[in-house]
Formats: C-alpha cells, sequence, structure tokens
C-alpha cells in the first residue's frame, strides 16, 4: 500500500500588523473585547500591491526547501482560496510558472477554511492510485483585501497569510484517515459575492458593497465547535484510535472561543492544540498549514507522532484527517 506523507511545509505572514489599538482607531471596539470573545491579538495585511499568488510562491518555495524537493519534481498543485487574483487563470497555474513547477499539473479548490484538509485529501487519493509521487497543496489568503472596515464584527477577526505542503507517496506511516463534509443548508451563513446579482447579499454588508466577506457570526460559531469536535472523534476513531493517542492538534484558527469549546467536547487539554491565532488572526485555509509549520519548526512534533488536522468554514464545510509525524 502506498502511503501519502507530509515531508516539507512553508509558511508565510505579510509583514505589514493591525494590532488591537489600530482596530480601536478604526472602529468601535476595544483590545479587551477582542481578545475576551476573540482571541486575536495582531492579524498581518497583505501589502496594496501584493495578492494571493504571490504569497502563495513564497510558501510554496519555502516549503519544497524544507522538504529537499525541486520544483521540476513537483507532478500535481493543488491551491486554495477564497481570494483569488483571477477566476481564470487559476491561482495554481499562476504559482506553477513563478516558482518553475514545469512539471505539474494544477488547478484551484475552494472548501473555504477546510481546504488545507480537503487538498491533503485529494493529494492522498492521487497518491494511493499512483498517479503522482509528489504533490504540492498551498493555501492563500488576502481576506484583507475583502474585509469590509467599517464591519466590527468581521474585521477584527481577519488577517492573511500563505502556508504549503510537499505530500510524497512513501512506505511509512502518512496520513491514516480522513473526512471532509459539506452541509449547504448553511451556504448562507458566510458569503463572498461574485457574478450573481443578490440585492439581499448586498443590503447585509455594513458598507453595502459586494466584495467583501459577511458572517452570521453565531450561526457559524454554532456550527464550527460540533463540526469540529465530531469530525474529530469520527477520524480518530476511523484510524482505530482513541484521543489518548493523540499527541496534538492543530486547528482551525477562528475563535479561542470555538477551540475551547470544541476541545471539551473532543475531550482533550489545551497543552494538545498548537495556536496561532493571537498573532495572525483568521487567516482561512493557511491558518492550519502556518500553524503546522510554525509546530514542527518549533519541536513540537516528534516523529512517529500522530496528530490531527481540523478545520471548517463556509459552504459550510468541515475536514479532520489523522496523521503520523
Ligand atoms: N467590538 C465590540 N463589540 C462588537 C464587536 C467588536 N469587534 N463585534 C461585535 N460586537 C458586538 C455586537 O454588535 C453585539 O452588540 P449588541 O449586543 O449591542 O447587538 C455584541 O457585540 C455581541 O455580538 P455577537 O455577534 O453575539 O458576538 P459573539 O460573541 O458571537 O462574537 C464573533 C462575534 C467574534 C464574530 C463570533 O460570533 C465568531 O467568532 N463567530 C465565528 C466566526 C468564524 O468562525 N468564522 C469562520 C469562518 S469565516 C472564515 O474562516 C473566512
Amino acid at each position: 500500500m502506498v502511503n501519502a506523507k507530509i515531508i516539507g511545509l512553508g509558511g508565510y505572514v505579510p509583514e505589514k500588523i493591525y494590532d488591537n489599538a489600530y482596530m480601536e482607531s478604526i472602529v468601535d471596539t476595544s483590545d479587551e473585547w477582542i481578545t475576551r470573545r476573540t482571541g486575536v491579538k495582531e492579524r498581518h495585511i497583505s501589502a496594496d500591491n501584493e495578492y494571493t499568488t504571490d504569497m502563495a510562491a513564497i510558501a510554496a518555495k519555502r516549503a519544497l526547501e524544507n522538504a529537499g524537493v525541486s520544483a521540476e519534481e513537483i507532478e500535481l498543485i493543488i491551491l486554495a482560496t477564497v481570494t483569488p487574483d483571477y477566476f481564470t487563470p487559476s491561482c495554481a497555474c499562476v504559482v506553477q510558472n513563478s516558482i518553475g513547477a514545469v512539471n505539474a499539473a494544477a488547478f484551484d479548490i475552494n472548501a473555504a477554511c477546510s481546504s488545507f484538509v480537503t487538498g491533503l485529501t485529494i493529494a492522498k487519493q492521487f497518491i494511493a492510485s499512483e498517479t503522482y509521487k509528489k504533490i504540492l497543496v498551498v493555501c492563500a489568503d488576502t481576506l484583507s483585501k475583502a474585509t469590509d472596515y467599517n464591519d466590527r464584527a468581521t474585521c477584527v477577526l481577519f488577517g492573511d497569510a500563505a502556508g504549503a505542503a510537499v505530500v510524497a507517496a512513501t512506505d511509512e506511516p502518512g496520513i491514516i484517515a480522513t473526512e471532509i463534509g459539506a452541509d449547504g443548508t448553511g451556504c448562507k451563513s458566510i458569503t463572498q459575492l461574485a457574478y450573481r446579482d443578490d440585492e439581499e447579499e448586498v443590503e447585509k454588508r455594513v458598507s453595502h458593497d459586494k466584495k467583501s466577506i459577511w458572517m452570521a457570526g453565531q450561526a457559524v460559531m454554532k456550527f464550527a465547535v460540533k463540526a469540529m469536535a465530531d469530525s474529530t472523534l469520527r477520524v480518530v476513531e476511523k484510524a482505530g484510535l482513541t484521543m489518548d493517542d493523540i499527541a496534538l492538534v492543530v486547528p482551525h484558527q477562528a475563535n479561542y472561543r470555538i477551540v475551547e469549546s470544541a476541545i471539551k467536547r473532543m475531550g482533550i487539554t489545551d497543552d494538545k492544540i498548537y495556536l496561532t491565532l493571537e498573532k495572525y488572526g483568521n487567516t482561512s485555509a493557511s491558518c492550519i498549514p502556518v500553524a503546522l509549520s510554525e509546530a514542527a519548526a518549533a519541536g513540537r512534533i516528534k516523529k512517529g507522532d500522530k496528530i490531527v488536522l481540523v478545520g471548517f468554514g463556509g459552504g459550510l464545510t468541515w475536514g479532520a484527517l489523522v496523521m503520523q509525524w
């Protein structure tokens, strides 16, 4: 049996920072409210001329270097974003060109913040079917370019980042079990508009604009806690393990209160969680690869450790997987 394993990781966050004092200066909020209700202290914000594919290419190059793999060896690029530079070409094709992955097929996916787990799940299938041996999964978003900075309920949450993983065929244990899911009945809980004329959606936005993200915060929170905890417990069972076997859980970093409630429901303590929420906020699908990359660099993961990655997001979607490091 061919297994799929992450052999290299890379992350990137832009230089500019919006801290809570800055957020206080642009909307009616306070450091105290943001910290208590979300856990976020700072978010990194892309420069005006810095776009999703620019950040994605940096994270991709860092992951290749970390894996000791050349761009030419990559056979497929799966790129996840909800803030693409263009609808076509795909961001994956732009990144293929900028990193010189001349032998790679390339396409974008959109499972919102569940996309890293979704991308790894797709990569695992291509590897198990022996179609490809080396795949790059990249997540990148410039959420700041889709944020309504007049809407205090969303603008304090979001930041920009990119994260990437090289997934390779191996006979060692790697990704053991996965689950992805969707609940389209919640499709209007988080929205970003495209071509469809939808006046109701425009009206809901504080700035009545067409470019910003809108979210039903409390409904998403309720969904998130249950989806993250229950999919984790199912996927751990599917792997033939219990939560006691899990060394670290790297969750989507949307709100500390969501993580806190989810880990209670999973029956674990917070020393088994890796968080970057305080310094980066919610950076969509790149939250998990950026956090995983930092956890690995910080020595929080040892060879042989069993790890859970779990996310949720727009769609509504969720995804969880167990892998052996
Ligand atoms: N500062 C001060 N007050 C605020 C702020 C703010 N930044 N934001 C909202 N409030 C106010 C509201 O206006 C409301 O005031 P009111 O009672 O006078 O009407 C009050 O705080 C409570 O509002 P709630 O919406 O009930 O606050 P809640 O505790 O639910 O927190 C939040 C809001 C942070 C958005 C939360 O619901 C949340 O995190 N939801 C999930 C978001 C999420 O996970 N998104 C992920 C998917 S999207 C993506 O990943 C790209």
